[in-house]
């Protein structure tokens, strides 16, 4: 069944005997049968096709799959398949892919159309990074300066403005998350604290340690400035986003980020210090720990369940995590292994597995990207990602949700870029997630994808072409 070339590879394909053929663009017989989740079967008979499936998600599935058939063999006004019955369902339940929206502020058309290519592989999380150090992008009723300032960075590469920035408006966010659910695909946002930032800091001076002054940052990096622990304020701060998330996000998860918090200005911070004494804690991370909890609780009374970076594991002995909050790993592998040992849920995006979208595809000075040490992300590597490591037992891969393809964005300074980063890496990372382990093979998803990136051509969407490794 080489011809069908569909990606991810499904489960099962039974070929039949002899071929459907139609002049025109056949319409497709939905059947609802009792299959359950996302699974769905795609049956190609000489004088129809039939999509089932029990559930809506499992419809779209069925229905994106033949998509992915009518865009690859529908030629000179006809559309000839081999008779075959497709059934198929997903090994993970968290197929997930994250844009940076603060570093470049890519337009709701350009999001829309990512998130429709994506659902075409079935990818079914869009983990909307909404805030870091270079931007803030949603308004906040109650504090207006995020929208106003916080959203604006000075200098932007390649760009000649006074600034560069912008919000989502609140219809457009809508807008968004109505369009993904259509796709079966869930938009959880995320609001990076206590930690990258700036954005917060340079509108709401008060919440840092020193009182600045404080900017949008205009390039990459750790920053040291980070919300003062010391000061209540910040959850009053935490608790209007909530809110507002809370209303605009359908979703049970939030995402509260937690990654690369630097601790010299707590260290240094007679509020933090004071604060630290008063909880009776030996160690400054301790510190973030005690605010994760307070932001986990306060999302836990909004109906929704907290995912963070794996730093928030570090230092948490004092104040345990509620064993339901989401550790999404990204260092390696050992945040993750670790998190569904002490029992909870994971997602695997670790940037030593190729799930670093931004790194570069091919070690060389031409290439878009970045490349940490030498550490690059070729297809083949986003390809041979699998969420359950040989580390973990039986048990702890229970706890495994699935992972994801992250994309940051302070060197993707255009759509097309970011589409160059994205295809086919996270076609390869689809794969990864859906299908069953025992069928993953490399040189088949090679020759498919010849196929298949005719089909992302016809949809419009940039890809690298180069070699796969
Ligand atoms: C991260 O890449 N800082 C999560
Ligand atoms: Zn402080």
């Amino acid at each position: 069944m080489e011809h069908l070339s569909i990606i991810p590879k499904p489960v099962s394909i039974k070929r039949g005997e002899g071929f459907f053929q139609s002049e025109g663009m056949p319409s497709v017989t939905r059947k609802e049968t009792d299959l359950g989740g996302e699974a769905y079967k795609l049956i190609i008979e000489k004088d129809r096709i039939t999509v089932e499936a029990g559930t809506p998600a499992g419809m779209y599935n069925g229905m994106q799959t033949f998509r992915q058939l009518t865009l690859s063999d529908y030629c000179d006004g006809t559309l000839k398949l081999p008779c075959a019955e497709i059934s198929d369902y997903p090994r993970f339940s968290w197929r997930g892919f994250m844009l940076d929206c603060s570093r470049y502020f890519y337009s709701v058309p350009f999001i829309k159309n990512l998130i429709d290519a994506l659902s075409m592989h079935h990818i079914n999380r869009f983990h909307w990074h909404l805030t870091d150090d270079q931007g803030w992008r949603f308004n906040v009723k109650e504090y207006p300066l995020l929208a106003e300032i916080g959203s604006r960075r000075q200098v932007r590469n390649l760009m000649r403005q006074p600034y560069y920035g912008g919000i989502y408006t609140e219809s457009e966010i809508r807008e968004v998350v109505g369009f993904a659910s259509e796709r079966n695909v869930e938009v959880v946002p995320e609001v990076d604290l206590p930690g990258h930032a700036s954005a917060i800091l340079a509108s709401y001076p008060g919440l840092g340690c020193t009182g600045g002054p404080y900017r949008v940052e205009d390039r990459y990096g750790i920053f040291e400035d980070v919300l003062c622990a010391g000061n209540d304020q910040i959850f009053d701060l935490a608790e209007k986003v909530f809110n507002t998330l809370a209303a605009l996000f359908p979703s049970k998860w939030v995402h509260i980020g937690g990654d690369e918090v630097w601790y010299n200005r707590w260290d240094a911070c007679p509020k933090c210090q004071k604060k630290l004494s008063e909880l009776g804690l030996n160690k400054t991370g301790e510190l973030q720990s005690w605010i994760t909890c307070k932001l986990v609780q306060m999302l836990a009374e909004r109906g929704k369940t907290a995912i963070g970076w794996d730093e928030i594991l570090e230092d948490s002995d004092k104040f345990k995590l509620p064993k339901e909050m989401v550790v999404m790993s990204w260092r390696g592998d050992e945040g993750g292994t670790k998190a569904s040992r002490l029992g909870h849920p994971v997602i695997m995006a670790p940037c030593t597995y190729g799930c670093y979208l931004d790194y570069k595809h091919l070690n060389t000075p031409e290439e878009p990207g970045q490349s940490f040490g030498g550490l690059i992300a070729p297809v083949y590597k986003s390809y041979s990602m699998d969420p359950v490591t040989s580390k973990m037992s039986e048990e702890d891969a229970k706890l495994i949700l699935g992972g994801q393809g992250n994309l940051w964005a302070e060197l993707i300074y255009a759509g097309k870029i970011a589409e160059y980063m994205i295809f086919p890496r996270m076609c390869a990372i689809a794969e990864a997630l859906w299908s069953p382990r025992e069928s993953k093979d490399i040189d088949d998803f090679s020759r498919r994808l010849t196929v298949h990136r005719k089909r992302l051509d016809d949809l419009g969407i940039n890809q690298y072409r180069g070699p796969l490794q």
